[in-house]
This record gives C-alpha cells, structure tokens and sequence, in this order.
C-alpha cells in the first residue's frame, strides 16, 4: 500500500521517530540541524505532510512555494506563532499542534523561575561555582518570600491555570489575571482568582508577574519600558510564553536600574541568540527554552502529531486542528 510521505524537520523522541518509520514514507533529520529557508521550501514541495516544531519559520516565503505538495503541518509545540496561518489558510494546507499534554511541565517551569527569581537561587548558584562563598551570614542574598503573595497571570489559558493552582495550592499565593474573555467562572472560583480588567492592573498589584499569552503580532512587545514600571520594585517577571511578548531591551534597563528586583526567563526574542546584556545581570534567572522538555511530555508531544496526521490521512478531523 502506498504510504504518505512524511518529513520531520528536527529530531523527535526515538519512540515517536520509530512510530513514524512504521507508518509512512518518512525522512528524519537525524542531523538535528534546523532546516535552511530553502530546505522547508523543498520539504512542502515533495512531502504530503512537514512535521515542523516551533525553531522552523514557515513564513509567506515558504509557503508560497510552487508546486506545493503538503496537505497538512503536524506542528510539534503548542505555540504555532511559527508559522503564518493566514497563508496556510490560503495555500488550503491544515496544521495541528499538541496542546494539554504540556501543561503541567510547562507550569512547572514557570513555578520553578518564580522560586529561582525569588530566592535568588541563580546568583546563589554562581557565587559557589566562582568559588565567592566563604560561608553563612545573616545579610547575605536575600530574596523575597514567596509563600502568600500575590500572582498575576497576562493570560489565563491552560498553562496559566495550572501554574495558577500550583502556586494557590502550594504556596497559598493570591490569584489575580487578566485575560482578555471571560473564563469558565468555575475554575476562577476554585482558585479564589480575581480577574483585572487590564494587564496594567495585574502589573500595579501583583508581587510575581507570569505571562502565559501565545506569541505572534497582537503580543509583540506586550511589556514594554511603559509598562515595566507600573510593576512594584520588589517584583518578578516570569516569561515561559514566548519571547518577543517582552521587550527585550526594556527588560534589561528595568533589571539594571531596579525598577523590578528579579526576572525568570525561560523564552527569548530572537532565540537562541538572546541579548548578550542578560548575561551580565545578577538579578535574572534564565533557561533554555524548557518548558516541556520532559521525557513524558516530549513523548506525548509526538504522540499527538501521530494522532493527528493518522486522523488527516484516514480522511477525519485531526484532534488538534488549528487551521
Ligand atoms: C510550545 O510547545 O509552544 C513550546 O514553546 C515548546 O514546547
């Protein structure tokens, strides 16, 4: 029987990698090298299906190929600002992503960034790898407590949430968001949560700051130099969304001259090649785009393009259907 051919532009999860081998005429990047502008022209040219993942720009330029021959973008992540949905639409591909199952993990780095930016634990980290520590004392990094206080969400999606009911339920921190509709009121009820009519709100009262809103146009830029000083003094900024939500430069000034005490970044603009000045600063805490990087989650990433390139080509509704 003929099968779809099937082309992954980076390296996947071993398990799902060999699901796929099963399964259809398929072409791995075992080099795990990002594919150049022109090798993704060439994949939708002679592939029905681009498994792409969120370090792929499948822009206008890419898309507008000729002699398309994908039907469909099994995109790996949940994010899709990636990709340009609107010339998707048009060249009448669909496109999925792999929403639910990072969730959890995802929250937990926001978590884990909150904590680090807090106590300090980055600097704390660095003062023993210098060899500086010369021991206790009662004056030395002091952070902020974390338990009790109050979290503001820029967003309030599936992440945020779960982010949410770890820090309400762990840490007894007061919820605040805002999102621009209304969530399901049963889930801002269970979280004692008070929803703000305006991201400025969130800024002016919240002790840690955490965005959770998708990335792409309407969001560049979202916290800028204007906005970072609404925050307290005393406050954190946590980005697990997508880096160019924050503006980079602004953030730096902010952290320099200590309009904000701390910042935990998991994303970047212009990934990998974040700005070099973050490096220099003390009071940020900074990871390399983690959010899912789980055993768990990465598996069931790849098992949830599976699911929906298996619906498009039985001839259903992929799960995920974005496009
Ligand atoms: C996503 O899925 O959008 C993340 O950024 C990578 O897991």
């Amino acid at each position: 029987m003929h099968k779809p051919k099937v082309i992954v532009t980076r390296q996947w999860p071993a398990e799902v990698e060999t699901q796929l081998k099963a399964l259809y005429d398929v072409q791995l990047n075992t080099s795990d090298i990002p594919f150049t502008p022109e090798q993704l022209k060439h994949a939708f040219q002679s592939a029905d299906a681009v498994l792409t993942t969120v370090t792929d720009t499948i822009n206008a330029e890419v898309l507008s190929v000729e002699n398309i021959r994908a039907k469909i973008i099994g995109n790996f992540g949940v994010g899709y600002n990636n990709i340009d949905i609107v010339t998707a639409k048009a060249q009448g591909l669909v496109v999925t992503n792999t929403p639910h199952v990072l969730t959890e993990c995802t929250a937990d780095i926001g978590m884990l960034l909150l904590l680090m930016s807090a106590r300090r634990a980055s600097e704390g980290e660095r003062l023993i790898l210098n060899k500086q520590w010369i021991g206790w004392k009662p004056t030395q990094l002091i952070g902020q407590k974390v338990t009790g206080k109050t979290l503001g969400l820029i967003g309030f999606g599936r992440i945020a949430q779960a982010m949410a009911r770890k820090a309400h339920f762990g840490f007894g921190m007061k919820i605040i968001f805002f999102n621009p509709s209304a969530p399901d009121q049963t889930i801002v009820d269970s979280l004692q949560a008070t929803r703000c009519d305006s991201v400025e709100e969130v800024l002016s009262e919240a002790h840690f700051v955490s965005l959770h809103c998708p990335g792409g146009a309407a969001t560049k830029h979202l916290i800028n130099e204007e906005r970072l000083k609404l925050m307290r003094p005393s406050a954190h900024l946590i980005n697990t969304a997508r880096g160019d939500v924050v503006e980079s430069q602004a953030l730096i000034k902010a952290l320099k001259e200590g309009w904000i005490a701390g910042a935990g970044l998991d994303v970047f603009e212009n990934e990998p090649n974040l700005d070099p000045e973050f490096l220099e600063l003390n009071n940020v805490s900074l990871l390399p785009h983690l959010g899912s990087a789980t055993e768990e989650t990465r598996l069931a990433m790849g098992n949830r393009v599976l699911t929906n390139i298996a619906a498009y080509f039985a001839g259903t509704e992929p799960p995920d259907r974005v496009v």
